[in-house]
């Protein structure tokens, strides 16, 4: 698959698990946290094929100041929303801490995704790769991510 549908369908997925998470409440504290940790794994494996495949190619692909920057800037956004993460892990599922917390999360992730990642980055390196390359590229990105599924329910166990 193209490396950027690859990307923009994971974009979508945590889209709507985002907006599921936003409808629960405190007292639906089960589904909420099952669903965070569905998140929380879909995001972790996302932004480890990004950092390790996608944005080092694009990296050096770069032709453009700003390309480079936007990639740089990607770093500091992912870091940034997984210092919110580790944040809400540690505040209770049904606190109003909890859904605050929360929603400034995804509305970091959702201007990563959307406004930085598919507004701005996706349509240069579009232009900067072949056909080929970005299928090459998808499909070395799928074959980390089905790894990274592999490892993930042995790596810790889940839910706080
Ligand atoms: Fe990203
Ligand atoms: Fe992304």
């Amino acid at each position: 698959m193209d490396a950027l549908t690859l990307l923009e369908q994971d974009h979508q997925k945590v889209k709507k698990l985002m907006g599921e998470i936003e409808k629960t409440t405190e007292r639906g504290v089960k589904t909420r946290e099952q669903l965070f940790t569905k998140l929380v794994d879909e995001l972790t494996i996302h932004e480890k094929i990004e950092e390790q495949i996608f944005y080092p190619a694009v990296k050096e692909r770069a032709t453009s100041k700003q390309l480079e920057e936007l990639v740089t800037e990607s770093y500091e956004e992912h870091h940034f929303v997984d210092i919110v993460k580790a944040e809400i892990e540690n505040t209770p599922f049904d606190s109003e801490e909890w859904a605050a917390k929360f929603k400034v999360m995804m509305e970091n992730i959702e201007h990563h995704a959307f406004e930085e990642e598919e507004g701005k980055m996706f349509p240069k390196v579009r232009r900067a790769f072949k056909k080929d390359e970005l299928e090459d590229m998808g499909t070395r990105m799928e074959e980390l991510k089905d790894q990274l599924m592999d490892v993930l329910p042995a790596e810790a166990p889940r839910g706080v």
